[in-house]
């Protein structure tokens, strides 16, 4: 019975909710320091792609680590996912 658990636990892991848990933080941490969180239905990809390279040339500017190429990837994905 124990191992069904375990593998249970581990597909439940790898789903998409649990994915999308790092990619989130992410978002939350670094796109709320200069204003409030945008919502991410509030734009489209194309636009998100826009706005996120902007917001890579704010945080330069600010003297604050822009995100990463994986990071940036990261939050553009979760931000397109969750447009509704
Ligand atoms: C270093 C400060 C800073 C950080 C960090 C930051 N932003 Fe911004 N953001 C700005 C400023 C300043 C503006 C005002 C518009 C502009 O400069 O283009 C803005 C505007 C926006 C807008 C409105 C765009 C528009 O065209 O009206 C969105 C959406 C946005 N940010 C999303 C994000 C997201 C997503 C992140 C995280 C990846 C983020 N921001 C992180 C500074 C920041």
């Amino acid at each position: 019975m124990k191992w069904v658990m375990a593998m249970l636990a581990m597909l439940m892991s790898g789903n998409a909710v649990a994915e999308a848990e790092p990619a989130r933080q992410l978002f939350e941490g670094r796109c709320a320091i200069c204003h409030q969180l945008p919502e991410p239905d509030m734009l489209n990809a194309r636009q998100w792609r826009m706005v996120m390279i902007t917001m890579q040339k704010r945080m330069q500017q600010s003297n604050m680590p822009a995100l990463t190429d994986d990071e940036f990837q990261f939050v553009l994905d979760y931000l397109v996912k969750n447009v509704h």
